[in-house]
């Protein structure tokens, strides 16, 4: 099998250097960094974001080329900060704009971009345009930013809809005169009624507030959300199951006018030099779907969940990674990779427990544990998997979406007590929903210590005692640990990257990925069980101890001929 993939639309986009000006983010490594779970340095046991610019040498030595920074606006979390009361502030409890200031120009000067998460969906209810719409009541321009209704029934007792949000629980809340507002996720988050000019103008002024101070760019949080195009009498939540999502005319997802909004966007993003970039987070029906947000007319990148949806099967990499690259090819990008986020359980995890043919994800919940301790996992069959996996996804051409601790081979946490959970997902389906806490327990940076390093104080989340051994100081120390491949992956990464473009070579699909970059740069991914001979070149980094000429099984080297 010899197949040469090229998701390069012209060779000037063929950038292999990833802080070259206007392109840098085709082939960058974005670390994602969940504020409050990061590093403490106040000790009021939550991240802040002085403590994120303490950490800056921390990320420059592991060799990132940009953060994505979840939301840090002022928050009741209600939802992890996805609750947003201001868009063009930081929350009180994490900083202050001059404590943004000073991390943004700290990371500059280190070299690493920024990406800000911007939440177009939904506010919190404490925002001041939904308490201008409580108070304004029915019929007011203040409720026309966001979708309230009547309800049904003779005193309007009934829900205009019958619709689940995505935690589970109604979609629709009453509010004190007796109107409906629309919320697809928590109560406390009323989906903006994107219809309205002021809703555009609002998001505008957002997109310059941030640039202006020097963000580089924007992570589009549920941007296939935004247009909604609601009947007078809505679809009941199975016919609304039951509508098509590919053609653009479903009521809520992905509906075509929502490009209109990204086009506008856009707009505003080249007014910067170089222009800010952007990335959707789109959960929409096909490659074709997902290429529309992409566009280099709309946010630029969209991101790919299908390896993280996947099992650790040659089959199902191969398949995604070929279709994904023709995928970026055609929308003018370049492709996305990523294997956890705060959403979902971490891949170190995931890979240690029962492969379930092809996962449907959405929003984490069929993936979360079964609550408790998992007996099923096999942890080291999970981290070795998740080492080779990353080391695949780290030679691949695009952009490689990190989420903070995997370069420690963090697992998740299953065993949060029920009075300390935080998620909504958690508390909407008690028992069965095991909700995101997981994935977001603070960082250990020491071995020992009240938070294990993640600040003076206790941690605002349940650190288990195994913390300590993949702590960033325990693991700094060890030259097999999975900080240190990480650490010597991505400076590899940034030495070899070049044209987004591969060459399958002849390999057993059925368990082995051999493929080659256009400099003699070779990846090859045993997924099997058993060793293999190793192909020839110079070992560049493996991400298990190589036996005499051998791969062993669940190994990802690297090699140069
Ligand atoms: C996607 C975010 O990643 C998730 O954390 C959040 O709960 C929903 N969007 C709603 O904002």
């Amino acid at each position: 099998m010899t197949d040469v993939l090229d998701s390069s639309p012209n060779p000037d986009t063929r950038d292999n250097d990833a802080d070259a000006g206007a392109t840098w983010w085709r082939q960058a490594t974005v670390y994602q960094i969940y504020p409050r779970s990061f590093s403490d340095a106040n000790g009021d046991g939550i991240g802040d974001l002085t403590g994120i610019t303490s950490r800056v040498p921390y990320l420059k030595q592991l060799g990132v080329n940009a953060v994505w920074l979840s939301p840090f606006y002022p928050s009741a979390l209600a939802d992890g900060g996805y609750d947003v009361d201001d868009y063009r502030d930081v929350d009180p409890k994490i900083g202050t704009l001059d404590d943004f200031d000073e991390m943004i120009a700290t990371l500059h000067e280190a070299n690493i971009k920024l990406i800000a998460d911007i939440v177009p969906n939904h506010s919190s209810d404490r925002h001041v345009w939904f308490q201008q719409a409580l108070a304004a009541g029915k019929g007011s321009p203040e409720r026309e930013r966001y979708i309230f209704r009547d309800g049904l029934g003779e005193n309007g007792e009934i829900p205009p809809s019958d619709w689940i949000s995505m935690f589970g629980g109604p979609a629709w809340s009453r509010v004190e005169d007796g109107q409906w507002y629309l919320h697809l996720f928590a109560k406390e988050q009323p989906d903006f009624n994107w219809k309205n000019p002021e809703v555009h103008e609002d998001f505008l002024k957002t997109l310059r507030f941030w640039s202006d101070r020097g963000v580089d760019g924007f992570r589009v949080d549920v941007a296939h959300g935004c247009a909604k195009e609601l009947p007078d009498v809505l679809p009941t939540q199975a016919e609304l199951d039951a509508t098509p999502t590919t053609d653009g005319k479903h009521p809520i997802w992905d509906r075509n006018e929502v490009h209109d909004i990204y086009a506008e966007w856009r707009q505003v993003l080249d007014e910067y030099d170089p222009p800010r970039t952007a990335v959707a987070e789109a959960w929409v029906d096909s490659a074709e779907r997902r290429a529309r947000y992409a566009s280099p007319n709309e946010l630029g990148q969209a991101f790919n969940f299908d390896l993280l949806e996947a099992d650790f099967d040659a089959g199902q990499f191969l398949e995604i990674v070929s279709t994904n690259l023709a995928e970026a090819q055609i929308a003018g990008s370049s492709t996305t990779w990523v294997f956890s986020n705060h959403d979902v359980v971490r891949h170190a995890t995931r890979y240690g427990l029962p492969a379930r043919g092809g996962r449907d994800v959405k929003q984490g919940s069929e993936w979360l544990l079964s609550g408790g301790t998992e007996p099923e996992l096999d942890i080291a069959t999970g981290l070795r998997r998740a080492r080779a996996a990353s080391l695949f996804m780290l030679g691949l051409p695009g952009s490689a979406y990190l989420y903070q601790g995997e370069e420690l081979g963090l697992g998740e946490v299953a065993d949060i007590p029920a009075d300390q959970h935080q998620d909504p997902a958690y508390f909407h389906n008690p028992g069965v929903d095991p909700g995101r806490d997981g994935c977001r327990v603070p960082l250990p940076w020491t071995v020992d210590g009240p938070s294990f390093g993640f600040g003076p104080a206790r941690a605002h989340l349940p650190q288990p005692e195994w913390f300590g051994s993949l702590s960033v100081e325990a693991e700094s120390g060890d030259p097999s640990s999975t900080l240190n491949l990480y650490r010597r992956a991505l400076a590899l990464r940034a030495e070899l990257q070049t044209a987004e473009s591969l060459e399958w070579q002849g390999s057993d699909a059925r368990s082995v990925l051999h493929f080659r970059r256009a400099n003699g740069w070779e990846v090859v991914t045993n997924f099997g069980p058993e060793a293999i001979p190793l192909p020839a070149g110079e070992v560049l980094v493996s991400s298990g101890l190589l036996d005499d000429g051998t791969l062993p099984g669940e190994t990802t080297v690297w090699l140069r001929n």
